[in-house]
């Protein structure tokens, strides 16, 4: 079983939309995909439950029969920062939870395992922890993708050294070229040099999950 660890630069900078992608990219594969979003802040309220968008999303395009609950099983319904959304409902984000809630997720033996995580790789959840011990707790192998604009240089390589510093491996990274930036092709080259890893995905602005999923290699993240 594969497991991997969807984080990016920033919050909306598309890892919802590389986490449908890869799944489908598997799935087109015939592969077993599991996917999880441990933390959700944004939520609509659907008979009586919390539901998340990307929760939802990645629901859609998996295939083991998972739950919306087992996919998602902390979710708050304002769209804030979760341990602040957690503090204000009386509720606590505890990294071992998430772990425990992981293991239904291990138990679909499913080929490959996508999980998206929330804002950035040192998300808070409040009491001192962040959301990247639930990663290094879980064992999972990270995939940065990077929204291409301004300021993502530096974004991208704390990311990076953070990621390593916490002992893991970011394995691959995507170039998520969605709101157009200025000197693309230098941006890409420049971090090619400074991210140690191969890149999954060059993606334009897509029209589709479908189109996305065929600009996945994902033969690299086997190797
Ligand atoms: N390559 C792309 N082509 C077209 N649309 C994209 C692309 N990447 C992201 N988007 C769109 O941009 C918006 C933000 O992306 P997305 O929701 O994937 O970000 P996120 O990192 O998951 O955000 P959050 O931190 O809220 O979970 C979404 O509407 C998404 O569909
Ligand atoms: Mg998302």
């Amino acid at each position: 079983m594969y497991k991997f660890f969807i984080t990016a630069t920033d919050t909306d900078a598309g890892k919802t939309f590389v986490a449908q992608s890869l799944v489908k990219a598997l799935t087109n594969q015939s592969l077993k995909v599991a996917v999880f979003k441990p933390v959700s802040a944004g939520c609509d309220l659907i008979n009586n439950k919390l539901v998340n968008e990307d929760a939802k999303l990645l629901f859609d395009l998996a295939n083991c029969n998972q739950s919306l609950n087992e996919i998602n099983p902390i979710a708050f319904k304002e769209p804030i920062a979760p341990h602040i959304a957690a503090k204000h409902t009386s509720n606590k984000i505890a990294v071992n939870d998430l772990s425990d809630h992981y293991k239904a997720v291990i138990a679909t033996n499913a080929d490959y395992v996508i999980t998206e995580g929330a804002g950035g790789w040192r998300l808070p959840l409040g009491n001192g922890k962040f959301l990247s011990e639930f990663v290094q707790n879980t064992k999972q192998q990270v995939v940065l993708v990077v929204n291409m604009k301004l300021g993502c240089l530096n974004h991208a390589v704390l990311t990076y050294q953070a990621i390593l510093a916490d002992g893991l491996e970011c394995v691959a990274w995507v170039a998520n070229c969605f709101e157009g930036m200025d000197y693309l092709d230098d941006n890409i080259d420049e971090l090619t040099k400074l991210l140690d890893c191969p890149m999954l995905a060059k993606l334009d602005k897509e029209q589709s999950i479908d189109v996305a999923a065929n600009k996945f290699n994902v033969e690299l993240l086997t190797r």
